[in-house]
């Protein structure tokens, strides 16, 4: 699926070396997210034996991967020529322009429909945020966590990305936000007890393993506390969430500044 988020001309293949392990993983397990996965084999063997740098890498920052990537490299041609390694790189790097506009965070909030076409007012006619413990969890580059900051006592980021961690903590620092906590965190392995957020929060971050991940947000959530999931405004047509509603998600709609649908979801955790 393509994204627009980025040129990828504008990045070097070596932006690949600043991929976290479950990231590694993800990318060789389903061959990029784009549809021609011969196509996607070819570019990234191709890329990497011309960059044995990253092919180690990988092999080194997510060990479960190694004989995949031995079998992508012992696949793909070795090229000598310049503009032929360029275009297979230029592929590799587009198959997963998420994970590569995340290695260039500054550019989120110009480049990411989702981000650009948003109004923060959308958060907060979902939920009462006024002095609450909040946790957003696949925080990004902050655009929840920081209009939430706007209301509550306390918003924990949680995010499994150490660029875009970065990139918060130093948001922080330059504007002295008092009220936002940076930490890392998979959605299905939040480092909170039980019960600790009056609010728990997403956006664009649910949807591998439904049920594993709404149980772990509702764990951590406390009994009475919402469950908000609030997405951006997506340039494309955006599909309803049927994995929401199903298990008693209320869905709030809209038509979002690109003119397409909008589908936001809340709940309120009840336990016990
Ligand atoms: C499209 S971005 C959305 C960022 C932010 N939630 C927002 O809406 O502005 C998806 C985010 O989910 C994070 N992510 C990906 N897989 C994750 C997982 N298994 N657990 C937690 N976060 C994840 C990514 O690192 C990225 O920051």
């Amino acid at each position: 699926m393509a994204l627009g988020w980025i040129n990828p001309e504008d990045y070097s293949f070596n932006s690949f070396l600043l991929l976290e392990r479950f990231q590694i993983r993800s990318m060789f397990n389903s061959g990029g997210w784009r549809n021609d996965k011969a196509q996607w084999r070819h570019s990234m063997g191709a890329a990497l034996n011309a960059h044995p740098a990253v092919a180690w890498y990988f092999k080194r920052r997510c060990p479960e991967c190694a004989a995949l990537v031995d079998a992508v490299m012992a696949d793909a041609p070795t090229l000598t020529d310049a503009a032929e390694i360029r275009k297979a790189e230029l592929y590799a790097l587009i198959s997963v322009e998420d994970f590569t506009i995340y290695t260039t965070p500054e550019k989120m909030a110009t480049n990411c429909d989702f981000i650009r076409g948003w109004n923060k007012e959308r958060l907060f006619s979902l939920v009462d945020l006024t002095g609450k413990t909040v946790l957003d969890v696949g925080a990004g580059s902050g655009r929840l966590a920081f209009a939430a900051a706007e209301k509550a006592a306390w918003v924990y980021a949680s995010e499994p990305v150490g660029t875009l961690r970065e990139f918060m903590r130093e948001k922080i620092k330059r504007e002295g936000i008092k009220n936002v906590r940076v930490l890392d965190g998979l959605v299905t392995e939040l480092p909170f007890p039980d019960g600790t957020f009056d609010v728990v929060m997403s956006g664009h971050v649910l949807g591998d393993d439904w049920a594993k991940e709404i149980a772990e947000l509702t764990r951590v959530c406390k009994s009475g506390g919402w469950l908000i999931d609030c997405r951006g405004d997506s340039e494309r047509d955006m599909k309803p969430s049927p994995e929401l509603t199903s298990r008693g998600w209320e869905e709030i709609h809209y038509v979002g500044s690109f003119g397409k649908d909008v589908y936001n979801h809340r709940k309120q955790a009840r336990k016990g």
